[in-house]
């Protein structure tokens, strides 16, 4: 028996956290009864459908770095003539992106259809460190490396403390443990860095390392069991 939350992420659906959400509105059906228990608890007998479709937990889990390139979007839903990160996976299994990365952005994604995975990697609690790679063209002052770490505003919201170190003049490392919306580009901004390229290298301890821009590779165990 596990909780209904848990049994959804596990099939790849969504998050846990999102699964509450799913349940609480009414789309979670098991034997053919509506749901909106969070601690329902389900078996693998039962038979549970998210918005009308069944679902099943997945045989092979897969898990897959990708070095997405600038001009991707980072969706798993169908958007109409635009260039999606899911156009450059080429797997039998369906995987998702765990979180997101903007479409002018670059760098390492992951993506998964283990849904307790991508959990652990978003959950805000967890903490996980994301690391950016920062170019802009002016120079880089040792003030605005400062208000960066301290914290910035960023639209009504004070971003935590971040570290952040120059690489050069024109160029520096942030690494931040929070994920908000465009969160690196808006930092940035607030303190008047015009940013000209954005790339992600690191989640957690999961480095990004020579894959080339546009492909992607298996996680190794070692790599998988970091998170
Ligand atoms: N911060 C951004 O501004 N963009 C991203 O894609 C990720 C973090």
């Amino acid at each position: 028996m596990e909780r209904i939350n848990k049994y959804i992420a596990s099939c790849g659906v969504c998050s846990r956290r999102k699964a509450d959400e799913l349940v609480l509105s009414g789309k979670v059906v098991v034997n053919e009864k509506v749901v909106q228990e969070l601690g329902y608890k389900v078996n693998d007998t039962d038979v549970v459908k998210v918005n009308g479709k069944i679902i099943h937990k997945e045989a092979n889990n897969i898990y897959i770095m990708l070095n997405k390139p600038k001009g991707y979007i980072t969706t798993s839903k169908e958007q109409f003539g635009r260039k999606s990160v899911m156009d450059l996976i080429k797997e039998k299994e369906r995987v998702y992106p765990i979180g997101r990365l903007d479409m002018y952005t670059e760098g390492l994604l992951l993506l998964t259809n283990d849904g307790e995975f991508s959990n652990k990697l978003m959950h805000p609690t967890n903490k996980i460190e994301k690391t950016y790679i920062v170019t802009t063209t002016s120079n880089i002052t040792d003030k605005q490396i400062e208000m960066l770490k301290s914290g910035v505003d960023i639209g009504g919201y004070i971003t935590r403390e971040a570290k952040v170190r120059a690489l050069s003049s024109t160029q520096i490392e942030i690494i931040i443990s929070e994920g908000k919306n465009r969160q690196v580009r808006k930092m940035c901004s607030s303190v008047g860095i015009k940013v000209t390229n954005l790339k992600r290298i690191k989640v957690g301890n999961i480095e990004l390392g020579d894959l080339p821009v546009g492909k992607y590779r298996y996680l190794t165990e070692k790599e998988k069991s970091m998170i």
